[in-house]
């Protein structure tokens, strides 16, 4: 028998690209350099991304059709292009992005994402170029406290690729997983989807020129973390505490995680939230109710910087729940609790990275 262009192509139409029900030629898959040398057939498969989900099963059904409709002598070569450009390597990531700071604690509950949405907003209004990241993929809070509920963030060609366009508000870059799936179904995902899930927010959004790339991490110690340090090389940790012994206690494991010799990742500081109460009518007076000054003392301990203290106001948690971090508004305590907290933050930055060099990825064994 003698082969020929045309019957690879009628075998290639009888298979279905699965993620569009299109055969191969529908679809457009088929580059033009089908090369045929006595009973070798080569020629090329495109498809949209470098990754796609369907290459391996369409190679193998490729092959099984040119056996089955046209000869099974046939020598089957199968060459892959994409039409987007690869992803770059972790660790090459975000190239414009100046300084990447973790938010964390180890306790749950404690104030991070207050303390990450308002850190944001309080740098974007001393001018720096800000995005926030809620990394907490089975808990987001950054689409509520910016109350952008209903945004849809779409795709860009940039660069060759399909970026993801991050939501402004108040002048910050903002993506959450929020915006993307329910919260309840994101909750079912096993980690690996969830790292996954994370990555693409990272990896695969426009994040454009940062001078600070704020991260709002889960509570704990979770996979997600290793994500975050396998994917960025993270400037640093800002830990978030409050007084009383139970979250001091989380405080240091969430410490230690990020400094253990395997992460090399410093610790900027510490924050005290809810580091005393009190009343509007009167002002001068504050309650210890989460005890005084426990967060100041680990941080005495530990030997790193105290960066701020944050009253409990009922203010912070009313601006968490509709949307206006009170960091917005600089006159009043709050807003300024948060400005100095910011000012801290950058020189805290500053000295870290004249001291050290750029933090390393963590690298993945397989
Ligand atoms: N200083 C504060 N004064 C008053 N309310 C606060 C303060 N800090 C945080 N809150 C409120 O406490 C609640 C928990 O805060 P937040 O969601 O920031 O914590 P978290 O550490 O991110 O929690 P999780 O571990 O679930 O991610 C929120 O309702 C928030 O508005
Ligand atoms: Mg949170």
């Amino acid at each position: 028998m003698t082969l020929y262009p045309k019957l690879i192509i009628d075998a290639l139409a009888t298979v279905r690209y699965p993620g569009t029900g299109k055969n191969l030629v529908e679809a457009e898959m088929i580059a033009d350099n089908i090369r045929i040398d006595g009973m070798k057939v080569s020629f090329s498969l495109i498809f949209e991304k470098p990754t796609d989900p369907f290459m391996k099963s369409i190679l193998k059904a490729v092959e099984a059709a040119i056996h089955a409709y046209v000869s099974p002598e046939v020598e089957v070569t199968i060459a892959t292009e994409s039409r987007q450009a690869a992803r770059p390597e972790p660790g090459k990531l975000l190239p414009q992005v100046k300084n990447i700071i973790a938010v964390s604690s180890g306790k749950g509950g404690v104030g991070k994402s207050t303390v990450a949405a308002n850190l944001a907003v309080a740098l974007a209004k001393q001018g720096y170029k800000v995005g926030l990241l809620d990394a907490d993929i089975f808990g987001p809070s950054v689409p509520k406290m910016f109350q952008v509920e209903d945004a849809r963030p779409y795709a860009e060609q940039i660069d060759g690729r399909d970026l993801i366009v991050p939501v402004e508000k108040y002048g910050l870059k903002l993506l959450s997983i929020g915006f993307f799936v329910d919260p309840d179904q994101a909750t079912l995902w096993r980690g690996g989807m969830a790292s996954n899930a994370l990555k693409q927010l990272i990896a695969d959004a426009d994040w454009g020129e940062l001078d600070y790339f704020i991260l709002d991490t889960p509570p704990g110690t979770s996979d997600i973390h290793l994500t975050l340090v396998q994917t960025l090389g993270i400037t640093g940790a800002v830990i978030v505490s409050t007084p009383q012994e139970v979250a001091l206690a989380d405080a240091r494991k969430g410490i230690n995680m990020y400094t253990n010799d395997k992460v090399n990742v410093p610790i900027l500081g510490l924050v005290e939230n809810m580091a005393w109460f009190t009343p509007a009518e009167l002002p001068e007076n504050k309650y210890y109710l989460f005890g005084k000054e426990g967060v100041k003392r680990l941080s005495e301990e530990m030997n790193v910087p105290l960066l701020g203290q944050i009253p409990i106001v009922q203010s912070i948690c009313e601006g968490g729940d509709n949307g206006a971090p009170v960091a917005l508004n600089e006159n009043t305590i709050t807003g300024r609790a948060f400005e100095e907290l910011a000012a801290n933050v950058v020189e805290q930055v500053d000295i870290r990275n004249k001291e050290l060099a750029p933090t390393r990825i963590v690298e993945v064994h397989k």
